[in-house]
């Protein structure tokens, strides 16, 4: 099978609108520190490129979930694979996801990380896919891009851990070979 992918947001789109959230971010944390928790692996290419554009000081963690069995479909089932290095308690923790889809990995991930009382804890992502929710309780702060309901690959985002190394965002059209019709 040979995929063909359409590019939906370029990465000059994405370089100007990491920087603008870098912005608004760096003016709402004003005199404060940040700690940035990564969800590996997608959101590892954002949020190395948000940390460059964000004016206050950063710590970085990470966090390993596995909700998608190289599917496009979620599973349901949300594992945490990894969990952070350092505690959290009394920090200001801003959450870095790659994309938002029915919205049950944030929901969970939100769950464990408010169990560890941070001083605050808000979410960026850098796409939101809103048709697709159905775990509507918890919302992010920060929004890249909002797009329609298309399975998106590059800038961090896989399939089948394909793709996360192309500079911009394109949508995965599948394509059948005779073979397989
Ligand atoms: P949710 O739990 O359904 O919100 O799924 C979130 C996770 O599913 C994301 O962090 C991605 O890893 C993956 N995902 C959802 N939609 C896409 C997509 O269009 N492309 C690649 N991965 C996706
Ligand atoms: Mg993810």
């Amino acid at each position: 099978m040979t995929d063909n992918i359409e590019v939906l947001i370029s990465s000059a789109a994405i370089k100007k609108r990491v920087e603008e959230i870098g912005r608004q971010i760096s003016d709402d944390y004003f005199g404060k520190q940040i700690t940035l928790i990564c969800v590996l692996k997608g959101g590892v290419i954002f949020m190395v490129d948000l940390a460059r554009n964000i004016e206050v000081p950063v710590e970085l963690d990470f966090l390993e979930v596995s909700s998608y069995d190289n599917a496009t479909e979620s599973s349901g089932i949300i594992k945490i694979n990894k969990d952070l290095k350092n505690p959290i308690t009394g920090k200001d923790v801003l959450l870095v996801e790659d994309i938002i889809d029915s919205g049950r990995t944030l929901s969970m991930l939100v769950r464990h990380l408010q169990s560890q009382e941070p001083a605050s804890l808000k979410v960026c992502t850098l796409l939101d896919k809103p048709d697709r929710r159905t775990v509507p309780d918890v919302e992010p702060e920060y929004v890249g891009f909002v797009i329609p309901d298309e399975f998106v690959v590059g800038y961090g985002l896989d399939y089948a851990q394909k793709y996360r190394n192309l500079s911009y965002i394109g949508v995965l059209k599948f394509q059948e070979t005779p073979d397989e019709k």
